[in-house]
């Protein structure tokens, strides 16, 4: 069970609201007023990313109006997915629905915690770099609460706007504590169920207070219109819009975010490093986007653990993709040589209780037949047999993953090895499975939206973990629970 000593105070009294820049709370009690064109918001939010015992790196983006443009498209739906009606692809891009134009300035942060405040130097916000700007902090002592200040302004001598986070370190590998984890993936634009705070998915986590959250990839969908991302400029819009629905500027405020990348966050569908461009945007324009929005400061597979009872790898699969029709099988590879190597050796080093790869794509699927993007398809049968093989051979690991459009847990048919299928942020966002379509492997199918939890706890003295999916209400639908004893 969750310890109370992380139910902060803000979090009890739902005092985080006053995170609002306090600027605006007095505009909001004024009335509306006109953006204050000598400030800058914070309305993309801020996220805690890469957090670790002793670390982490603040993301945000120096905004220059208060709210994101609103939405004012209607929406069709077409099986799967909602697009936006009569949407001009050729308007001004500030003008779109969702749009938050950037502004030059600087940020820094205020770390309250552990008994220690801590002010940052001021970092710059430029438009090379779209205005977003990470913040390394160094030094925090492990299961501690902090409270971020995030202060930003044009320049020395003009006036500061501020929005505040809050975040708890995971504990040293060796300390016994529970932790509850969050997980979804696939989000676009215009698959929305809230139309105030976008995602009803997100404030259903938020309500949980996991200790962190894992976004599995294709975080926003350039492939999609409304617009489609065919210059840098309508890519960059994509972040802008989805950063500022509400809910995930609230979740974000108080919950760590880890972050993969998969296909439709980098370029388009299925894409790799030789995928050919969308309209001007390329595979090296998607990369460093996706850099400018997930802050690392090393490779972009990493491992991390919570405590003595449980240990995450998240991996990449498209920046090293070695997957020409003319190589033989046995050599297309998803995650290269390197990554491999680094996987099978942290792993086999890893005394954690419980170990889970969080992959952007299936291992063990089922999968639809005429795919060829993940281990689960044909196409990479003999790196996925090896990938399956070794987290069998394993005890106590498992895989989470995202990418497919249901929800699903699934058992290998040949090994004992399980797979968790988060499902899509929305139900206008699912399909692409048959609700009766049940295979041999699935203990459970559902072709909706929600999220999906891990918990890992001790009950008198005896790990567990559980893996709990969610409709987007947040009503549990399906649990499966192991002990350390039993396997
Ligand atoms: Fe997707």
């Amino acid at each position: 069970m969750k310890s109370p000593t992380r139910r902060s105070f803000f979090r009890r009294t739902g005092l985080y609201v006053l995170g609002l820049p306090f600027v605006h709370l007095r505009k909001q009690l004024l009335g509306p007023g006109k953006d204050d064109p000598s400030l800058v918001y914070f309305t993309n939010g801020i996220k805690v990313t890469e957090l670790r015992s002793h670390s982490a790196i603040i993301w945000t983006r120096l905004c220059a109006q208060m709210h994101p443009v609103p939405v004012r498209h209607e929406r069709v739906d077409k099986g799967g997915t909602d697009f936006p009606v009569a949407f001009n692809e050729d308007m001004p891009v500030h003008e779109m629905d969702g749009a938050v134009p950037g502004i030059s300035g600087e940020v820094r942060l205020i770390v309250h915690g552990a008994g220690k405040k801590t002010t940052t130097e001021w970092f710059p916000a430029r438009e090379s770099h779209d205005f977003t700007v990470h913040i390394p902090i160094r030094r925090l002592d492990a299961a501690s609460h902090y409270t971020v200040i995030v202060e930003g302004r044009q320049s020395s001598s003009d006036k500061i706007n501020r929005l505040t986070g809050e975040f708890r370190t995971p504990p040293i590998d060796t300390a016994v504590a529970p932790v509850l984890l969050a997980t979804s993936t696939c989000q676009y634009f215009w698959n929305y169920d809230d139309a105030e705070r976008g995602y009803q998915s997100y404030d259903s986590m938020r309500r949980m207070k996991p200790d962190l959250f894992v976004q599995t990839g294709d975080y926003i969908y350039y492939d999609r219109p409304g617009p489609m991302a065919t210059t840098v400029e309508k890519a960059r819009h994509k972040w802008h819009a989805m950063n500022s629905w509400p809910s995930l500027r609230t979740f974000f405020q108080s919950t760590p975010i880890y972050m993969l990348k998969d296909d439709h966050d980098l370029l388009s569908d299925d894409a790799w490093k030789e995928t050919k461009p969308l309209g001007e945007l390329t595979y090296t324009d998607g990369l460093k986007l996706w850099r400018e929005n997930v802050p690392l400061e090393d490779k972009p597979y990493r491992t991390f653990r919570w405590g003595q009872d449980l240990q995450i790898w998240l991996v990449e699969s498209r920046e090293f993709r070695h997957q020409h029709q003319d190589i033989p099988a046995a050599e297309r590879s998803i995650w290269g040589d390197e990554q491999k190597a680094w996987f099978e050796k942290t792993v086999k080093e890893s005394d954690a209780t419980f170990k889970i790869l969080i992959s952007p794509m299936p291992v063990v699927g089922p999968d639809r037949e005429k795919k060829a993007d993940n281990h689960s398809n044909s196409r990479f049968q003999t790196e996925g047999e090896w990938v399956r093989n070794f987290i069998s051979d394993q005890k106590n690991m498992y895989i989470v993953n995202g990418d497919r459009h249901w929800q699903y847990v699934s058992k290998d048919i040949n090994r004992d090895l399980w797979e968790f299928g988060s499902g899509p942020v929305s139900d206008a966002h699912a399909g692409g499975w048959k609700s009766d379509d049940v295979r041999p492997e699935h203990r459970f199918l559902r072709v909706k939206g929600g999220f999906l939890t891990v918990e890992v706890d001790r009950k008198e003295d005896t790990p567990f973990i559980e893996f709990t999916h969610y409709d987007v209400s947040g009503n549990p639908l399906h649990r499966e629970q192991f002990s350390e004893t039993i396997r």
